[in-house]
């Protein structure tokens, strides 16, 4: 049990002495006083009436009863659900006791009742399973987070914070808040501005995180920073993104990668041990290089194996021009999937050939238990071609292989979507296992081919590896990053870097970005002036706090651990964000609106 939840304190006020969530049978016969909302009113006749009284704690079942108070039994006649109540009464053992509830071996003789509110019947239904659809319970957000569901994991979100806050403060690490209204930066996803009425024709930004500020605060002298900060990015929205949303924002001084990389480690595994009780391993540090071998992406899923096996040289030359002409052939060996029927094979062929995937098609060799090769290409190869095929896949009979051809990146990226699909259907990605690694070594730079400039892979203040340097005039792409990433169960859950703490070699990577010195100055001179100031080595890291919750509580988008989302056209439903502004606003902000568009 989790040690917040030990250190109760009674929760005691004018309206309660109790909460709903408490009563055991070691209060039978005592008065208690509750208050809340009304789950449920059953009417059973007879002159009996239950209610399931629920607040944040639990449920607790009052009764009503004819022949103990007639006024009081007529009252609740008229309860309807999402009441709010305060009752006074006293706990009777209960003769059909619930098992399912913590307070189902009680019940409440009702003997005062006050109605603290009435309620219109809600647009949904307030339970676990309840009637209402997305956008209705976005709508209601403030009734949606009566539900269970929602309500815990906010309190799993709270309790990871606590222990993030708790963790970090043990360390030496300080909280320290940096402005949210900053100015924009041209690197990165697009900022959300905001207009400066004192100053016409200019414009604040959100911060896409506070990057340049805890960089300072190094230079500053102090030394371990961390903030739990809200961050804001204008991009297109998924599942696991959002355009607000929270870092666990953290910079060291005097350190290098092995210390960042062992401080995080910890903090992740302190927060498994609390919440989860599991003792996580060292986590393994795979180069970037070889997450994009072995998985395709550089946040690899390893919760399960099913690593891509390179086939091209053993493909070639048997006039099957599609593997011919490729310039990657890639499998991967599902085990025990030879059983799949051939539909289900024209649905994984289908699945790769969707427009967001884009395979031409799925290549197949199916291990029969009786050890025979069965292909899709079977004009084109033999059982010895097939055999050499299996072997390097490390297959047995029952397995299944599946390939995929195509330029190599492209191909990668395709087979990286086919092995989560594979994985997911042999329910090898179970939410209650966790596998975390360290993503190493990525790339310093990325080449945008239709700009024709390099774009900084991490950030432009991130350090090239000391080796690599000479490197960044001759061939740019090939300069590694000290960069690192934490991955779990397939999301990047948090990724940082070194820094560059050299005005001279920071001003070298803003040109290799192709900055002119006005500009790099216009934008990031404070910074590379700070540098000339005595700055310390340093490095950092931020996490998904969003990302993380939802790992912990095994859910699919991290809309369901923030209490007020936007939906995935960046709107908030519930109070009309965006909104439009009147004139005179628009006037004083200095903005003309062109309502032709
Ligand atoms: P980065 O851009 O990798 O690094 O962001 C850090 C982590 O923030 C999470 N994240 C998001 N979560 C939800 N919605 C989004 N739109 C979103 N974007 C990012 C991810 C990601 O790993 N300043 C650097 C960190 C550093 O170098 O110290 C930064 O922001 O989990």
């Amino acid at each position: 049990m989790h040690t917040i939840v030990k250190i109760k304190f009674k929760i005691k006020s004018m309206y309660r002495n109790h909460t709903c969530g408490e009563l055991n049978l070691a209060a039978v016969n005592k008065e208690v006083t509750l208050a809340g909302w009304v789950q449920k009113v059953r009417k059973l006749g007879g002159g009996m009436n239950f209610v399931d009284l629920r607040d944040r704690y639990g449920i607790t079942q009052l009764v009503f009863s004819k022949e103990a108070d007639a006024d009081l039994y007529e009252q609740s006649n008229k309860l309807g659900r999402e009441y709010v109540l305060q009752v006074t009464g006293l706990v009777r053992e209960r003769e059909s006791k619930n098992a399912n509830n913590p307070t189902g071996d009680i019940e409440i003789i009702v003997n005062k009742l006050v109605i603290l509110n009435t309620s219109e019947t809600p647009p949904f239904t307030i339970e676990d399973d309840t009637d209402g659809g997305d956008d209705l319970r976005m709508k209601y957000r403030y009734l949606d987070l009566r539900r269970n569901a929602v309500r815990r994991n906010l309190e799993l979100r709270n309790r990871l914070t606590f222990e993030t806050r708790r963790y970090l403060n043990e360390r030496s690490f300080l909280e320290v808040e940096t402005p949210v209204l900053v100015a924009s930066t041209p690197e990165g996803a697009r900022d959300f501005v905001v207009p400066s009425r004192m100053n016409p024709g200019e414009f604040y930004a959100l911060p896409q995180s506070p990057q340049l500020f805890k960089q300072l605060l190094m230079v500053s002298g102090f030394d371990r920073y961390f903030q739990i900060v809200k961050c804001f990015r204008d991009e297109d929205l998924r599942a696991d993104r959002q355009p607000e949303f929270t870092q666990i924002d953290c910079e060291m001084s005097f350190v290098r990668q092995e210390d960042i990389l062992n401080m995080f480690e910890g903090l992740v595994k302190t927060l498994f041990k609390t919440e989860k009780n599991i003792d996580l391993p060292d986590f393994p540090r795979m180069p970037y290089s070889e997450a994009m071998k072995y998985y395709g992406s550089d946040k690899p899923d390893t919760r399960f194996d099913m690593k891509f096996v390179e086939l091209k040289d053993l493909t070639t030359g048997k006039d099957f021009a599609v593997f011919d002409s490729a310039e990657y052939v890639g499998a991967i060996c599902a085990k025990g999937a030879a059983t799949y029927t051939r539909k289900q094979l024209d649905a994984l062929t289908d699945f790769v050939k969707r427009p967001q995937i884009g395979a031409k098609g799925l290549v197949y060799v199916r291990y029969e238990a009786d050890g025979t090769l069965k292909s899709s290409v079977d004009k084109f190869y033999d059982q010895n071609d097939l055999k050499k095929w299996s072997e390097r896949c490390q297959a047995s009979p029952g397995d299944l292989i599946l390939i995929l051809c195509g330029e190599t990146e492209k191909a990668q990226k395709q087979l990286c979507e086919l092995r989560l699909e594979v994985g997911e259907q042999l329910g090898l990605r179970d939410k209650n296992k966790f596998s975390c690694l360290w993503v190493v070594d990525f790339p310093l730079l990325e080449k945008d081919e239709e700009l024709g400039r390099y774009f900084a892979k991490h950030h432009p203040f991130t350090s090239p590896k000391e080796e690599d340097i000479p490197l960044l005039d001759s061939d740019p792409g090939a300069v590694r990053a000290n960069a690192y990433d934490m991955v779990i169960n397939g999301v990047e859950v948090g990724g940082g870097s070194l820094r560059i703490y050299n005005s001279q070699l920071q001003k070298k990577m803003f040109m290799t970005l192709g900055f002119t010195e006005e500009r790099a100055q216009e934008q990031f001179g404070f910074l590379m002036n700070a540098f000339k100031y005595g700055a310390p080595p340093h490095a950092g890291i931020a996490f998904g706090l969003d990302r993380l919750v939802s790992i912990f509580a095994g859910l699919d988008s991290i809309r369901d651990c923030i209490a007020f989302p936007k939906n995935n056209s960046g709107r908030d439903v519930m109070v009309d964000a965006p909104s439009k502004l009147d004139a005179v606003q628009l006037d004083e902000l200095h903005l003309k609106i062109d309502e032709t568009k």
